[in-house]
């Protein structure tokens, strides 16, 4: 059998790969007789339950089975285009509304449909890059600076444009943003737009994590700013806890014809329609209900409460640099003030920093090969996810902190396994320091 070489370079998402070697590790570990537990900063995943209402709609609906229209329910479309309009302030209609089982199928549509060099800002989400190379797109990787917050800037945009091949240009923007956190406001957006509208950049903002910006107000979607060439996606995934229920949604721009026809070309040739009882569920999820928006709001200020002091620890740690993050679930951190002792320990890139982190100290984070760095830039990706997100949030209910004592103390009453991996990490990077090749205490 022939297979397409072009795919060999594409690897298995860091993310997936880390999550199997945690599981392998810990059977062999358990089966050692070692029952030290595993501290896994390198998932992804909402810690909390779906919203009961949209449960409750899932189950209602299991019994519905047929076909559906390939852009989605009509009343589902509909009633996605007034939370649209409701809640981000986007002119909205459900023509411009098609659903996907998941956002990132969405991307990826939306990335075999739309011709062009994709500009990818980095460090990135893991899995732009591979989609990118499973179409045979070309891409500008640009890395983001730390002096920047790791936004783009219109500078560095230009220069993206710059080492562009094809005559148009994609332009791939997250906020929140994972790996960093950062929101964008609504000047740095404009700035962008502006230099997109000169140059007739198409951008695909992906708004997968709006709802979990700390502060509701801060975020403003792409297309509130640049109409004309954005292209929304999002989803329940992340806000609503629901990512294995695999819905996403694409809103397409004001003259979106043919763009949505050859969307919905790809989407009724592979897989149809979203399944019936998800689109039910999402009628819940989508419909403004009371309970579902108390549900976002009360889970995005614990994440965000928890986001604040996993960051405060790293940043504690000597010559570690962690974002502060906006939004999402995730923290950007920099370990390149260890260059010269990881050197010394014989760790060359940061796929062997985290390989031997998760062996020794049994801390996993995501590497900055899979972030779309150079392998000897020692940054990874944290998530501070790592807690039993409806038992806390039940206490956090019951008795929020009201001051930073209590708030120190409800921390560690509920997020050890967060402190007790930092700690490890400082242990580990201790050793790093002096010319040690670190080994478990
Ligand atoms: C930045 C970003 N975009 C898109 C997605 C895809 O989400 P989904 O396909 O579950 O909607 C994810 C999921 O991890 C993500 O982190």
């Amino acid at each position: 059998m022939y297979l397409e070489r072009h795919l060999d370079a594409i690897q298995i998402p860091a993310n997936l790969r880390i999550n199997d070697q945690i599981r392998a590790y810990r059977q062999r570990c358990r089966a050692m007789g070692c029952h030290r537990p595993y501290h896994h900063f390198a998932f992804g995943q909402s810690p909390f339950s779906p919203p009961p209402p949209v449960v409750e709609a899932l189950i209602a609906n299991a019994d519905k089975h047929d076909y559906l229209p390939t852009a989605g329910l009509p009343e589902l479309r509909e009633v996605i285009a007034h939370y649209y309009r409701e809640v981000f302030g986007i002119t909205c209609g459900a023509e411009k509304v098609v659903v996907s089982p998941g956002s990132k199928e969405m991307i990826s549509m939306i990335l075999a449909v739309v011709q062009g060099s994709l500009i990818i800002p980095t460090p990135s989400w893991v899995s732009y890059l591979p989609q990118a190379n499973i179409l045979k797109k070309e891409v500008i990787s640009l890395r983001l600076q730390a002096k920047d917050q790791y936004k783009l800037t219109p500078d560095a945009l230009l220069r993206g444009i710059g080492q562009a091949k094809e005559k148009q240009r994609i332009l791939i923007l997250n906020h929140p943003n994972n790996p960093t956190g950062a929101v964008y406001s609504r000047e740095e957006l404009e700035a962008v737009a502006d230099v997109c509208r000169r140059n007739k950049v198409v951008v695909i903002s992906d708004e997968i994590y709006a709802r979990t910006s700390f502060d509701a107000d801060a975020f403003v979607s792409t297309m509130q700013v640049y109409p004309e060439g954005t292209i929304v996606t999002g989803g329940m995934s992340k806000d609503r806890s629901s990512g294995g229920y695999r819905f996403g949604v694409g809103i397409f721009p004001q003259e979106p014809t043919e763009l949505v026809r050859n969307i919905l070309k790809i989407a009724g040739s592979t897989y149809s329609c979203v399944a019936e009882p998800i689109q039910y569920a999402a009628l819940s999820a989508y419909s403004l209900d009371a309970d579902v928006e108390t549900y976002i709001r009360d889970c995005t200020a614990l994440n965000a409460f928890v986001g604040r002091k996993t960051a405060a620890l790293f940043n504690d740690l000597p010559g570690v640099h962690a974002t502060t993050p906006g939004g999402a679930f995730y923290l950007f951190v920099d370990f390149n003030s260890y260059r010269e002792g990881f050197a010394d320990a014989g760790i060359a890139s940061s796929t062997e920093f985290c390989e031997d982190l998760i062996k020794v100290e049994h801390v996993a984070m995501l590497p900055g090969d899979s972030l779309l760095l150079r392998d000897d830039d020692f940054a990874v990706r944290a998530s501070f996810v790592d807690y039993d997100g409806d038992a806390v949030l039940d206490a956090w209910h019951d008795d929020p902190p009201t001051s930073p004592q209590e708030e120190a103390s409800f921390f560690s009453k509920h997020c050890g396994l967060i402190i007790e991996g930092v700690s490890n990490l400082g242990r580990y990077l201790d050793q790093i320091r002096e010319g040690k090749h670190p080994v478990h205490a």
